[in-house]
């Protein structure tokens, strides 16, 4: 078992290791400071952490903020002086597994420690009983996430477990990290599976139709409002609500959100009627939160209301040895899809894919690979297939236009990814090739089409 004691008077940590030392632990590292404190424990591979709430500068609050969605497993035991039920609420919200108070005696604390150890391991055996995919141990809830990196395995047990209250859970990380992906993901895991799952991103509706959508109205509300409408958390009820791009959303409509997710039930539009709704929230943002909240842009109940458990999904570049394994998984879909008969990447392509900036992490991985079947013309895909080929490029930029040139510019991509070759972009549209070489006028008159087929 391995402690960390993280108390701004050292001499009082210093007195738990001594203790410890005489109950047979010995790995017990000792340190002063909130700062110090994070860094030992995103580094090291503490079991449990006892934290001191009250330390000058970065204090216990922060640093189970800062730690505990990065190292799910670690298992965090309070102990403070602040004897009060709004701190304690606030430690376990943010993870604390125990809150005791100072002075505690030594037989308590070794109680509480034990009873973390044992969630540890119970936590731990989760994570055994789970399906074998290949040799990465997943939830079955979570089977669509491919991943053998171990902090992610982790991550996935620690998602099992917390699927199972009710709390709202928020998912944060870049863009393509799979956030979407973990919300389906926590709805199967968690009590409203058989439920609907409710994806709406918030981001996207118009400020002044806002209300009408999240809370529905009734016929009559308003101009126009011939037939009534149930908003999405009617549509969510007994399921889950999955808020997309929630950094997004604008503050004025942030109270009202708030209300609803207290009151447990919404008033739609044009009614007085308070109708209950149960409702499982998940959201997620690829937004740093925090600093929108000390920008003030994000209120800081909605806050923490919605992030009452958080998960944080790391860049594929911090998940070591996923790569290889992903570009198999999406290289299989492509042929499958492509009617290929490829081998795989050969180890340079590999290798290249390997060293790549992926800025939108696993969706632009599956771009990469969808392109690189496409293009490969041999038994495996090579280098020269990978990369920001001249076919991408030009495509990859969307632009405000009419349907047809929209679908001209589609099968002009096709035909450019394929080489020219008809007969495999009329399989690939599922089109006849004649009807292929009769949008070749269309696609010849058409911008942005022209150059990709002169370049081929
Ligand atoms: N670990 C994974 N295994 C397999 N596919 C994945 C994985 N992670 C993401 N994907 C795929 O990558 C794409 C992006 O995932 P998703 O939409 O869940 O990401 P996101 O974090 O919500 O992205 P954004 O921030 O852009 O909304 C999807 O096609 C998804 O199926
Ligand atoms: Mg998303």
């Amino acid at each position: 078992m391995k402690i960390l004691v993280v108390d701004d008077e050292t001499v009082a940590a210093s007195s738990i290791r001594l203790f410890l030392k005489r109950r047979e632990v010995r790995d017990v590292v000792i340190c002063d400071n909130g700062a110090e404190a994070i860094e030992l424990i995103k580094q090291g591979d503490f079991d449990i952490v006892i934290l001191d709430l009250l330390m000058p500068n970065i204090d216990g609050f922060q640093v189970l903020e800062a730690t505990k969605p990065f190292a799910p497993s670690v298992e965090f035991v309070i102990l403070t002086a602040m004897d009060d039920i709004g701190s304690a609420v606030r430690a376990v919200r943010l993870g604390a597994y125990d809150y005791l108070v100072k002075p505690v005696d030594n037989d308590r604390l070794f109680m509480a420690i034990e009873r973390a150890y044992e969630r540890r391991g119970l936590r731990a055996g989760l994570a055994g009983s789970c399906v074998r995919v290949k040799d990465a141990k997943i939830p079955p809830a979570f089977a669509a996430i491919i991943t053998r990196n171990p902090r992610m395995i982790e991550l996935l047990a620690y998602a099992q477990i917390m699927a199972r209250s009710n709390n709202p859970i928020m998912i944060t990380g870049e863009s393509g990290t799979g956030k979407e992906l973990m919300a389906r993901g926590l709805h199967r895991a968690g009590p409203a599976a058989a439920g609907p799952f409710v994806p709406v991103n918030v981001s996207a509706i118009p400020e002044s139709i806002f209300e009408s959508q999240v809370f529905g109205h009734v016929k009559g509300a308003f101009t126009g409002a011939g037939s009534g409408y149930k908003g999405f958390f009617q549509q969510a009820d007994g399921g889950t609500l999955f808020l997309d791009e929630l950094g997004e959303l604008p503050l004025r409509m942030q109270p009202k959100l708030l209300r609803v997710i207290e009151e447990q039930s919404v008033v739609p539009l044009g009614s007085n009627k308070p109708i209950p709704v149960n409702v499982r929230i998940v959201s997620a943002t690829t937004v740093d939160i925090d600093r929108a909240m000390k920008e003030g842009k994000f209120r800081l109940d909605l806050m923490c209301r919605l992030k009452s458990v958080h998960i944080h999904l790391p860049p594929l570049r911090e998940r070591d040895g996923d790569i290889p394994h992903l570009v198999d998984h999406f290289s299989r879909q492509a042929c499958a899809r492509y009617q290929k008969n490829l081998s795989g990447f050969s180890p340079a392509a590999m290798e290249l894919l390997m060293k790549k900036e992926l800025p939108g992490n696993i969706r632009s991985l599956v771009h990469e690979v969808e392109n690189g079947v496409l293009l490969a013309d041999g038994e495996q895909v090579e280098p020269h297939h990978l990369g920001a080929t001249r076919q991408t490029v030009p495509l990859s930029v969307r632009t405000l236009c009419s349907l047809k040139e929209d679908h001209y510019r589609h099968v002009a991509f096709v035909m450019a990814s394929t080489g020219g070759d008809s007969n495999q972009t009329a399989k690939i549209l599922g089109i006849t090739v004649r009807q292929v070489q009769r949008l070749m006028t269309g696609l010849r008159q058409t911008p942005g089409c022209r150059e990709l087929l002169e370049d081929m």
